[in-house]
């Protein structure tokens, strides 16, 4: 999908990170912008702050998890501007590092709700509206964590990979109904925002005291991080490229080829 500056975009999990830099993104090309979080404070922030660049931008309470409150996004969207373009499925928390013995229910529950449900409310409220038009794109972000495992994060890593099945099946249903309708999914690698420190305000992971307010601190082990915007260009360019997949990252692309030779030559094995 070509983006374009009477186009209507909206975001969840906006008023941070990768979803605010996707809002700068998209600002920058005239796209008015529906933003929403479920951290009122962090969205009336991102909501000025926006507002400051001369960006056309309405903030919405609402929280992913909750398929009510995504469908009234969905309605507040449409009063709003008549028209949805491109609907980021963005919203997510990380969960706390254990092995999956180690991983409670209660962090199961929650990571689906966010992660998995969260997205399949935003195409379930959206997707009647891009329908209608025959033309829009849903972006949903997953991450690196979606391609390759990624030990002591199962939850993470399992609805990550969920998001990645779901988009490439999302685009073949929607490509069935008009070739003007697509889906992308986002793997990142390590992105410098604060997920850590939203995920402990939202009570899904415990910081100790002291732990830094950015996921920085790991660039090091991660082997680079990228920045909000970096990742944001990548993922438009994606969508405008009507590509299913974007992974923007040092050693992502190779960690998700090794996998993929590993389940070939297991297949290979087997066959
Ligand atoms: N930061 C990274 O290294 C990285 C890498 C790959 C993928 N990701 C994924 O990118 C997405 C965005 O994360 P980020 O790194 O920008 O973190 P972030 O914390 O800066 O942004 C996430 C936003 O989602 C919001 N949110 C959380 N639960 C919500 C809910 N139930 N309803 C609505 N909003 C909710 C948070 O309040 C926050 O503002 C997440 O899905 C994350 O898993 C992050």
């Amino acid at each position: 999908m070509r983006i374009a500056d009477d186009q209507v975009a909206v975001i969840t999990g906006g008023a941070s990170g990768i979803g605010y830099g996707l809002a700068e993104a998209l600002a920058a090309r005239g796209v008015r912008l529906v933003i929403s979080d479920v951290r009122e404070e962090g969205l009336a922030e991102a909501h000025a702050s926006l507002t400051s660049t001369g960006a056309d931008v309405t903030a919405v309470v609402a929280d992913v998890s909750d398929e009510a409150s995504v469908r009234a996004l969905a309605a507040r969207a449409l009063t709003a501007y008549g028209r949805v373009d491109l609907v980021c499925n963005n919203a997510g928390v990380v969960s706390p590092a254990a092995p999956l013995w180690e991983q409670s229910a209660q962090t199961w529950e929650l990571m689906i709700g966010v992660k998995v449900l969260g997205v399949v409310h935003g195409v379930r409220a959206f997707a009647p509206l891009l329908i209608e038009r025959g033309t829009g794109h849903f972006l949903n972000t997953a991450s690196s964590g979606g391609l390759a495992p990624l030990p002591d994060r199962t939850p993470y890593t399992t609805t990550m990979h969920a998001v990645v099945g779901l988009t490439e099946t999302l685009d073949e249903e929607l490509k069935r109904v008009a070739p003007a309708l697509g889906a992308t999914v986002l793997c990142p690698g390590l992105v410098d925002t604060p997920l850590g420190r939203n995920s402990a305000a939202l009570g899904v992971i415990r910081l100790p005291p002291g732990a830094p307010a950015s996921m920085r601190s790991l660039a090091t082990s991660h082997g680079g991080i990228l920045s909000p915007r970096e990742v944001a260009q990548a993922a438009l360019d994606a969508v405008e490229a009507g590509r299913i997949h974007v992974a923007p990252g040092r050693g992502v692309a190779e960690r998700a080829q090794a996998r993929v030779r590993a389940l070939l030559s297991d297949l290979g094995e087997t066959s």
